[in-house]
């Protein structure tokens, strides 16, 4: 197939519907949820629909905190990464995301990790 990435995955809809189940999949998991007690949900879906946008291609300038200062007070160990990177592969999965199209958004929030994990 051809385009980028953002349109293979059905361009914003499809992704901001990625990020619902994405999120319900993680506020259902007690091994991360507590570190979204205090989080505005419905800012943090918003933010996450610009930045997986933008970095699959699409048309959209992500405009929220990078991703260093958004995490690093978090104190966020590999594991935790794992889990997470896990709940988005399975949001995709979900909703019938193809494997290769899966196989990319998550290489691609792979190479995220040393941005995100702080935790020695
Ligand atoms: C898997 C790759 C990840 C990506 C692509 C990602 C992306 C993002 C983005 C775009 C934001 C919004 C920043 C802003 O509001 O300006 C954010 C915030 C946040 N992330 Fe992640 N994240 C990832 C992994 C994780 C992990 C592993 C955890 C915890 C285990 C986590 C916890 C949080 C929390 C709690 C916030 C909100 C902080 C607040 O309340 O302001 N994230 N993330």
């Amino acid at each position: 197939m051809t385009g980028t990435l953002y349109e293979r995955l059905g361009g914003r809809e499809s992704i901001s519907a990625v990020v619902e189940v994405f999120y319900e999949r993680v506020l259902g998991d007690d091994r991360v949820n507590h570190f979204f007690e205090n989080t505005d949900m419905s800012a943090l879906r918003a933010h996450q629909t610009k930045f997986l946008a933008s970095v699959t291609g699409g048309p959209v300038e992500y405009d929220g905190e990078d991703l260093s200062s958004a995490h690093a007070h978090l104190d966020i160990d590999g594991e935790e990464f794992e889990i997470i990177a896990h709940h988005l592969d399975a949001a995709l999965a979900d909703l019938d995301v193809p494997e290769t199209e899966r196989e990319e958004v998550v290489a691609a929030v792979a190479e995220l990790e040393p941005a995100i994990v702080s935790a020695k």
